[in-house]
């Protein structure tokens, strides 16, 4: 596999926008794609704003900041991302959109190119079916923030070949990234530990054996986490909470896994965490305190 010097990344929110500044600002050049082009101007003056930061913090030089800014493109055509060598995917957690994106990228992109996807619990095997290359297609699940967070969770399809994985694996440590590896089971390594744990906060509260305030406060004083599981459920989006627990109940084909129905009201009303301005917690009014 020969040295990646394009990548592209399809959606531009909260992972997309993250994944294509760790691209951009570690020398590659970045095609940046969504279907909502808001998205895209919010997540190229978020990457702007990112780098600028980086380059007053001194963590980027003056001409690596300009280079990195202008290996930056976005996009709401598919087809420009034809001559990429990598495409990480980044878009809504669902199996059929994703699905559906995969077969149109594989009419698109080069042979070479590989495709792998930041699916938080969906089936690689099952993505790769939807191209004619399943021996390119992988998992790369970045954690949230992509830039901050340490971890690439790398996922093996049962066809993904060892030379995709050794690629996906320099990429990720070109990062800076520490990688695990998975094999291609509901919710892999990570969500399948955590998922759980945060539908069992909701269920706590649901039951009202606690307040939220409680719940998280008892999780980051009692187990030393950073954040409690109900503010980290607001942080990752509700909505993706929900799909991975339902990815993990039909896939893992137990009861315990079932999501907890105040998860699914708070889905149904639209309240899905940080993204909203509102989830378990209201961060509407602290925004408008502090005038943003
Ligand atoms: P998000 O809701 O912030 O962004 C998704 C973006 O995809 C939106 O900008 C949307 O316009 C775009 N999109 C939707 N359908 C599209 C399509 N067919 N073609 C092109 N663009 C499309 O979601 P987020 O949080 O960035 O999650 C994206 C993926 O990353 C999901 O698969 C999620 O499970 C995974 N993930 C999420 C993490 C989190 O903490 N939020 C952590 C790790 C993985």
């Amino acid at each position: 596999m020969a040295n990646i010097t394009s990548v592209g990344v399809i959606g531009a929110g909260q992972m997309g926008s993250g994944i294509a500044q760790l691209a951009a600002v570690n020398d590659i050049d970045v095609w940046l794609y969504d279907t909502d082009s808001e998205a895209l101007i919010k997540a190229q003056n978020s990457i702007s704003n990112n780098i600028q930061r980086l380059l007053s913090k001194g963590q980027l030089s003056q001409e690596k900041s300009a280079d990195a800014v202008r290996r930056l493109r976005c996009s709401s055509r598919l087809e420009d991302l034809h001559s990429v060598d990598f495409v990480v995917e980044a878009i809504v957690e669902s199996e059929q959109v994703k699905k559906s994106l995969f077969s149109n990228l594989d009419k698109i992109v080069k042979s070479s190119a590989i495709l792998a996807s930041n699916t938080s619990s969906i089936s690689i095997t099952r993505l790769a079916s939807a191209t004619s290359r399943p021996c390119q297609v992988i998992g790369m699940h970045f954690m949230n923030p992509p830039p901050i967070m340490k971890l690439v969770e790398i996922i093996r399809g049962a066809d993904t070949s060892e030379d995709t994985y050794c690629a996906t694996k320099c990429l990720a440590e070109r990062f800076g990234k520490t990688v695990i590896c998975s094999q291609d089971y509901s919710g892999f390594i990570v969500n399948r530990i955590l998922m759980p744990m945060i539908n069992e906060a909701f269920h706590t509260l649901y039951t009202g054996v606690a307040t939220k305030e409680d719940i998280d406060t008892g999780m980051k004083l009692g187990t030393n986490h950073p954040m409690g599981p109900l503010e980290l459920a607001d942080f990752i989006g509700l909505d993706v909470c929900l799909s991975i627990m339902k990815v993990l109940h039909v896939g893992l084909g137990d009861d315990k896994y079932a999501p907890c129905p105040l998860l699914v009201q708070c889905v149904d009303a639209g309240r899905l965490g940080k993204k909203r301005g509102i989830g378990v917690y209201d961060y509407r009014s602290a925004a408008a305190d502090t005038g943003k």
